[in-house]
């Protein structure tokens, strides 16, 4: 555990290049440089979340990295449900999400360098306690955290136990080849199966239908013009009242 560090998902990637071994974790208190997808910063105060990274070295069969994104999406939900009593929705690929807002997110990445083993640091940040005056209004919109959204007090400590638990679970499953049960668990938490959506990568835009996942975790959307099957990018999903989030 780090009281402070830049990312726990850059020290995982250093400890996996000296050989450490599968299911090494790290925890900060808070991150400097915390990353989100896409390029995006992953705002890490201090004591305000759960910021911790895991070491896989997955097999073939479990190298794709949407379909494991999911599944540790399972293992949050549930690791959120047990320890808080909440039931959080995911958004496809990597989103926590409770009444509209993201709570927490997910961020798969494979280590560049020479390392002979393979390896894949899952990070995972989970809000739990925000000062909401030292948030800009623009992501009070945006932003939930579990303390809010439950209305208790949240053990981080207890949290990180059960998400550690569910993670061993579900990766385990998944190494056995139960990626069909992994699958059947997210769509039950799904919020974006059946939806509208709009999914924008950095080289177009597709609009449709989201109908359902393969068995690498790859979206299926219905568009005008047939099905398309979407491995990366960011969603919206279109509301009730037809704006998208
Ligand atoms: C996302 O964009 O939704 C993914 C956010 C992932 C944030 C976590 S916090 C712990 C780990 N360390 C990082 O730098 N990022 C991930």
């Amino acid at each position: 555990m780090h009281d402070v560090i830049d990312s726990t998902n850059t020290r995982i990637a250093a400890l996996s290049k000296e050989n450490a071994e599968e299911g090494t974790i790290v925890f900060a208190r808070q991150q400097t440089a915390g990353r989100g997808r896409l390029g995006r910063q992953w705002v890490s105060p201090p004591n305000s979340g759960l910021y911790m990274s895991v070491l896989l070295r997955p097999e073939q069969s479990v190298g794709e990295l949407p379909v494991i994104t999911l599944g540790i999406g399972v293992a949050a939900a549930k690791a959120i449900f047990a320890t808080t009593g909440l039931r959080i929705g995911l958004k496809w690929v990597n989103d926590l999400i409770y009444d509209g807002k993201k709570l927490g997110g997910i961020l798969c990445e494979v280590p560049s360098g020479n390392s002979k083993l393979p390896a894949l640091v899952i990070g995972i940040g989970i809000n739990t306690t925000f000062d909401s005056d030292s948030i800009p209004d623009e992501l009070k919109e945006k932003l939930y955290w579990l303390e809010a959204a439950s209305g208790t007090e949240v053990d981080t400590t207890a949290l990180a136990t059960e998400l550690c638990f569910q993670i061993e679970s579900v990766y385990e499953s998944m190494k056995k080849g139960e990626i069909a049960k992994v699958l059947d668990e997210w769509r039950l938490y799904s919020i974006t199966l059946g939806q509208e959506v709009v999914c924008t990568t950095p080289s177009r835009e597709v609009r449709g239908i989201a109908l359902d996942v393969t068995n690498t975790g790859a979206l299926i959307v219905q568009t005008s013009a047939g099905r398309e099957e979407l491995l990366g990018g960011e969603i919206s999903v279109r509301t009730a009242h037809g704006s998208y989030t």
